[in-house]
Parts: structure tokens; sequence; C-alpha cells
């Protein structure tokens, strides 16, 4: 087929992470068939069994419809994804091992791999998260190395899905940008951007917005939204750590200042900060981009972004280390181990690297979540896991809140401070209704807000009693 006539029928997507399995079951939700092709075969060959090798709300039933009506199948052979009238890039940029910078082995390997397959005329979408640049070299990669040459297209559509919300925001994005070589209106822009809009027909004609950009401006804008909101959620923690040196509540001044539309509440939860595959390395994956294009003054900032986000987790370790100092016992229950509630994700989770920090300090840790006790004990084998609140919670002398998962929000304080050895929570998420947890006689205490201070006529009636 041709793109340019308007007949997307089949899609490819190369990578099937959380990104590429999404998108592939969207697309065949969409009418498209589809190919998902990965290097992992243990990977492909849970997924052609219709199975999710991770925990997102919505997407196993999805990708087992359409596994079982033969409109989305995977595999590990590139050839058989080659006749693909459009292939999406999702595979994973990580942080390189040896630097800040983003290791893009797999993104350069897959396009090498792809290219000597495309004989006919398609479009090559870039979704992974990506160094300014990249998708120009890779545009040279494919004129070289596939045998249709410039009839192979290369467009960047980045991808802005958050996990436990994979299936609503790909299908209903906030918006569609689509960067087109040489822009808009280069010679060759418009075949690309018929098929693009042929793809995304159905959220677009919901009024999705859609942004049209060059090249390099729809790489960055994906690294800029993403460094903006860990700047969000850095300035306010950075407030926390104000709140406390100064006696204040951060979690008042988080609402007095989400009351400005300009600010708006969203992002600006304190805490324990951000984690997960994608911010982190991506505000670092940005800053050694923009060193290397020289313009690393710009975005010096994201360093300090970055220090104030592992300052939250070093400070819920102290908090910790500090409150077991008042006692005698060394037991503390972690309540989450996924990086965000509604995932079973554990990269960079904060909580489980408290957990491990704690456990390097020589404290007995114990850790209960819903969903990632399986991801957690394969990156953290040397901590112990409890099956259940209560589990982990007996005998605590510090139960330490870092994953505010629903089951965690709704816990009876009454009936768990029965079974602790003293009734201390830390709450690093702001999850718990404080009040609650005090009436129920426990000791509460959370990054950047103050212990309630005796009133005069309470500190009376203490007294007294
Ligand atoms: C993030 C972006 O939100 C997505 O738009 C983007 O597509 C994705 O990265 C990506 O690049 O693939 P995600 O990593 O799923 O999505 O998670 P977020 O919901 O952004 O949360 C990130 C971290 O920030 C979590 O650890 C969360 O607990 C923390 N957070 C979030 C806060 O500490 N405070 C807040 O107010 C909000």
């Amino acid at each position: 087929m041709d793109v340019s006539q308007g007949r997307v029928r089949t899609v490819s997507i190369i990578g099937t992470g959380y990104l590429g399995t999404t998108h592939a079951a969207c697309m065949a939700e969409l009418g498209f068939e589809v190919v998902g092709l990965d290097s992992d075969p243990h990977k492909v060959a849970m997924l052609a069994a219709g199975r999710l090798p991770f925990v997102e709300p919505d997407l196993e039933p999805l990708l087992a419809e359409h596994v079982a009506t033969g409109r989305l199948r995977f595999t590990t052979d590139p050839a058989e994804a080659a006749a693909a009238d459009v292939h999406f890039l999702c595979v994973g940029t990580p942080q390189r091992s040896d630097g800040l910078g983003a290791d893009l082995g797999a993104v350069r390997g897959s396009v090498a791999a792809l290219a000597p397959h495309l004989s006919r005329p398609c479009l090559v979408v870039g979704k992974s998260t990506v160094p300014v640049g990249t998708a120009a070299e890779l545009a040279e990669t494919l004129r070289e190395a596939a045998p249709a040459g410039p009839e192979v297209h290369l467009a960047w559509n980045p991808e802005f899905l958050r996990e436990g919300h994979a299936v609503a925001d790909t299908l209903r994005p906030d918006r569609l940008v689509f960067g087109l070589e040489g822009g808009p209106d280069a010679p060759g822009a418009a075949r690309a951007l018929t098929a693009l809009r042929e793809v995304y027909a159905d959220a677009l004609g919901a009024g999705v917005p859609e942004v049209l950009a060059d090249l390099p401006t729809a790489e960055l804008v994906k690294t800029a939204a993403n460094s903006f909101l860990a700047t969000k959620i850095s300035f306010i923690n950075a407030m926390a750590e104000l709140c406390d040196a100064a006696g204040a509540d951060v979690t008042v001044l988080a609402g007095a200042l989400a009351l400005d539309e300009r600010i708006g509440g969203r992002f600006l939860a304190p805490g324990l900060g951000f984690g997960g595959g994608c911010l982190p390395k991506d505000i670092r994956a940005f800053v050694a981009r923009a060193e290397e294009i020289g313009a690393g003054a710009a975005l010096a900032f994201l360093r300090e972004v970055d220090a104030v986000n592992l300052r939250c987790r070093t400070r819920a370790v102290d908090l910790v280390l500090d409150e077991l100092a008042r006692g005698s016992g060394r037991r503390v229950a972690v309540l989450g181990a996924s990086f965000k509630p509604g995932s079973d994700d554990v990269r960079d989770s904060p909580g489980l690297d408290v957990a491990a920090a704690l456990h390097r300090s020589g404290i007995d840790v114990r850790i209960h979540d819903p969903a990632a006790m399986p991801t957690a004990r394969r990156v953290h084998p040397e901590l112990t896991y409890a099956d259940s609140v209560a589990a982990a919670c007996a005998d605590a002398d510090v139960v330490l809140l870092t994953t505010e998962w629903p089951q965690f929000r709704d816990l009876d304080p009454g009936g768990l401070a029965a079974v602790v050895a003293r009734p201390v929570v830390i709450d690093a998420r702001h999850a718990l209704p404080a009040g609650s947890w005090r009436a129920a006689g426990w000791r509460y205490l959370a990054p950047g807000r103050p212990e309630p201070v005796a009133t005069p006529r309470a500190a009376a009636a203490t007294t007294a009693a």
C-alpha cells in the first residue's frame, strides 16, 4: 500500500513493553491489523497467549480479546513486521550504566534490524522518549539501509501515557504531537501526516488537539513535559523541607497554591517524590543531551530537581531512624513497593529505595504491597516481604507508608494499633487522615508537617490526667 493514499490497514509495534503493549492492544481495538515485535521470546510467548507480563488496569482484557480474534499477534522476527504500513517504534531508552544519558542501544538496534526488511513505502513513527536529534539520525539510517529508501518516511509522535491509566491515555490523549521531517510544510510531510491522521482518526474526531512540529521539536515536547512535571513535584518537596525548618504545614501550603488557577493542584502532592521508569531517567538524559549540544546552562536547574527528589528519600530514612532512636525496637513496616499506586512497576521506586536503605542500616524491614511483591522480590531479594498489612505491621516500631494505594488510605488505624509494638506512623505520601490516626492513639508524622502543638488547655488536661 502507499501511505499517501490513506489506506493504513496494518501496523507493527516494535518493542512490547508498557508503551508498546498498550499501543498494540489499542491499535487493534481501533480496527488495525497489528503485529507486535520484541526480541524477548518469553515476553512474546506470554503476550501471544493473551497474558500481560505486568499490572496495568483494563489492558489485559483488551489484549486477550484481540489476540483471540487474530487481529493482534506477536513475533520475534522483524521480517514478519516488515509488511506493515506504519511501524511504531516503542522500545525503551533506559539510563546508561556509565552516565546520565539515555541508552539508545535498543532504538538504534531495532531500526537497524527492521530497515533491511522495508522494501515497500511505509511510515516509521517514533514514540520512544529520545534525546533531541535521535530522530534525524534514525531517518538517515532508514534512507541508507531500507531497500525502499526514499519511500520510507519517519515521523515522531511522542507518547504521554501514564502507567495505571495507559489504555485511557492512549485512546484519548491530551494532545497528539506529530513531528514531521523538515517541518509540516516540507515536501513529503503531507504523506506522513495523511497516515498519522488516519491512524489517530478516532481520537482526532473526538476533538483531541493535534500539534504539528518538526522532528526536534516533537522530541523536545516529551522531555520538556516530563521535566516540567518533575520540577513541579520537586518544587513542592523543596517547600516541604522549608516547612520542616519553619514549623509550617506543606499540605496547607500546597492547597493554597493549588487554588491559583495559574499554578493548579496536579503534580503538587508533596511526599516521597517521583520515581518510575520515566521521570528520573528522562530529566537526567535531558541534562546530558543539553550539555552535549552546548545548552547545559539552560537545564542546570534540573540537577537540583533531581537532588531535591533524592533528598525526599534520605529525609524519609532519617525520619524513621530518628523515630526508632526514641525507643529500643528496630522493626519497620513499609507499606508500598511500587513507584505509584495501580502499578507493579518498581523501577526507581522511592519506597523500595527507602526500604533497601533502612535494611542496609540494619533495620528489620517488612514490606507489603498489593501488586508489586513479585517485581520487588526480583530486584531486592534480600528484603523481607509480608503477605498482608497486618503481617508487615506485626510488632512494628514504625509503620512507614510509601505508596498511596487506596487499600492503605482506608486502613483502620484502631485495628492496626493492636498489632504493632508502638503506634507510630510516618505517612511519607500524605495519604492518611492524620486526625483519625491520632484519635486512634497513633503518633502521626509526615514530611513537611509539624506535629500538633499542645494548646495550654490541652496541655493542662494532659497534666491533670
Ligand atoms: C510519566 C508522565 O506523567 C507521563 O505523561 C509520561 O508519558 C510517562 O512518565 C512516560 O514518560 O512514559 P508515569 O511514570 O506513569 O508517567 O507516572 P506519573 O503519574 O507521572 O508519576 C511519576 C512519579 O511522580 C510517581 O512516583 C508519583 O508517585 C510521583 N508524584 C506524582 C508525586 O510524587 N507527586 C505528585 O504530585 C505526582
